[in-house]
């Protein structure tokens, strides 16, 4: 971990109290675990319609695994990475993101013998030590797709964005824009760099004379360093020059500008909006091409990116050479937004009976009976912890439930339990030989 965060890190460690989760971290509630079901069955099928195999990687990984893929220089690695030495003096980190990881399992179980391309999708918790904020934590939720090996087919990067865009449709949420751009490979995105640097040092230079500024000190230390970030800054400050900067578009070799095209040709065959945003250049040092965001009109923050990762598998072994592009969503932005917008909430109310005992004997006749209805895959719910009958079908009006099946000592010694209609009142008594039957009937009888 650099510097600056492990002294915050002491500052916080003195606050630090067991009663409290981490800061930047918190518990996903059962109101609010029903999105996360949710958005996790809807990724499911999807990536199954898509041909994507789940993949399941360690939240810890060595921490040059990041710092040679995602970049030494980027954020997340210099300082936002959990990254400690183990008592054994492994040096390893929490991931901060799927993609690298994903890259060396495929490296590392010869994936590339496989029938190429590999489509792998996973969903899972990553580590980001950043500010807090709405929609920003130190504990977040990703879903992935990745698309490794095989050729660099535009195909591929069209698959990816529309598989993304249909995930977001199913969940109800009709108004994703994807943002696009291309920062074309390596010679010449290199040629744009060098084109990038003159004009904003030229800039600077004019405005140094002029005794005004025309970039904020972060961009003015990242014209040698990282030139391309500058186009990424949201400093009120950096917005003018911005705006004249050359586009990297007019920079694309032929044959980076021919993959875009055709990447853009598929979106636009299967009608997905999108908007070129040649300010998109992604904060990972791994991609190339295609990079793109998926953003809503109503939330400030992108619920998603990705990219072609051409290069990172050489990064990680030059041995290997492994085309590539992926995305990853933000699940906790997603379930933010569908608990604001009111869409999509799910509806997990299924019919459901609920079980109510007088007595300690008819409890354990009860208790029996919660298994019997599992066993026949009927919803069934109970209160165990309570005694009185009030009590009970209180809970069972509260849950909703369609009927009450209740048993005191009678009906123990008659081997019979009450069907009670939690709408009508009406009960009726029926013997346990015909029970299950009987609730199957009026459970499809609506
Ligand atoms: P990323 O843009 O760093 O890309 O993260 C993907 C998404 O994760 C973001 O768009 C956002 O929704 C969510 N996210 C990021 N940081 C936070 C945070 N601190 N709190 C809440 N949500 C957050 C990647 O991670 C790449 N690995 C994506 C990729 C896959 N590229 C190729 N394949």
């Amino acid at each position: 971990m650099e510097n600056n965060a492990s002294k915050n890190q002491e500052k916080e460690a003195v606050k630090s109290s067991p009663l409290q989760a981490p800061k930047g971290m918190r518990d996903i509630l059962p109101e609010d675990s029903i999105y996360w079901d949710k958005i996790f069955e809807i990724a499911k099928d999807t990536a199954d319609f898509y041909g994507f195999g789940h993949i399941d990687t360690p939240i810890l990984e060595y921490t040059d695994l990041f710092s040679r893929g995602v970049g030494s220089g980027t954020d997340i690695v210099e300082k936002e990475m959990y990254a400690f030495r183990t008592k054994g003096g492994d040096n390893v980190a929490l991931r901060p993101e799927f993609t690298a990881g994903v890259m060396r399992s495929f490296i590392e179980n010869g994936m590339s013998r496989f029938p190429q391309p590999v489509k792998l999708w996973y969903f899972g918790p990553t580590f980001r030590y950043e500010n807090p904020q709405a929609g920003r934590y130190r504990q977040f939720y990703q879903m992935g797709l990745e698309i490794l090996g095989g050729e660099t087919d535009p195909v591929y990067d069209a698959q990816v964005i529309v598989a993304s865009i249909r995930l977001f449709e199913d969940l109800k949420l009709k108004d994703i824009i994807v943002q696009i751009n291309s920062i074309g490979c390596h010679t010449c995105r290199a040629q744009y760099r060098k084109k990038l640097q003159d004009f904003y040092k030229k800039e600077i230079e004019a405005a140094e004379r002029r005794r005004t500024r025309v970039v904020c000190r972060d961009c003015e230390r990242r014209v040698d360093i990282n030139v391309l970030r500058l186009l990424d800054c949201k400093e009120d400050l950096c917005q003018d020059i911005k705006s004249r900067a050359p586009s990297i578009l007019d920079s694309l070799c032929s044959n980076c500008r021919d993959h875009f095209k055709s990447v853009l040709e598929f979106l636009d065959e299967v009608g997905i909006r999108y908007e070129l945003n040649t300010f998109l250049v992604r904060g990972l040092d791994y991609y190339n091409r295609t990079v793109f965001e998926f953003v809503d009109a109503n939330y400030g923050m992108a619920l998603g990116g990705g990219g072609r990762y051409d290069y990172l598998a050489e990064i990680l072994d030059n041995k290997s050479s492994v085309p590539a592009i992926g995305m990853a969503l933000g699940i906790d932005r997603i379930a933010n937004l569908l608990k604001e917008k009111q869409i999509g909430v799910p509806n997990r109310k299924k019919e459901k009976v609920f079980v109510i005992h007088i007595g300690e004997i008819a409890k354990r006749k009860t208790f029996a009976l919660m298994e019997e209805l599992k066993r026949n895959r009927i919803a069934a719910s109970e209160a165990f912890g309570k005694d009185s009958l009030q009590a009970q079908m209180r809970v069972a009006d509260k849950e909703e439930a369609k009927m009450a099946l209740i048993i005191g000592q009678k009906e123990v010694y008659e081997e019979a339990t009450i069907i009670r209609d939690m709408k009508t009142g009406i009960q009726e008594t029926v013997p346990n030989s015909k029970l299950i039957e009987e609730i199957k009937k009026r459970l499809h009888k609506q």
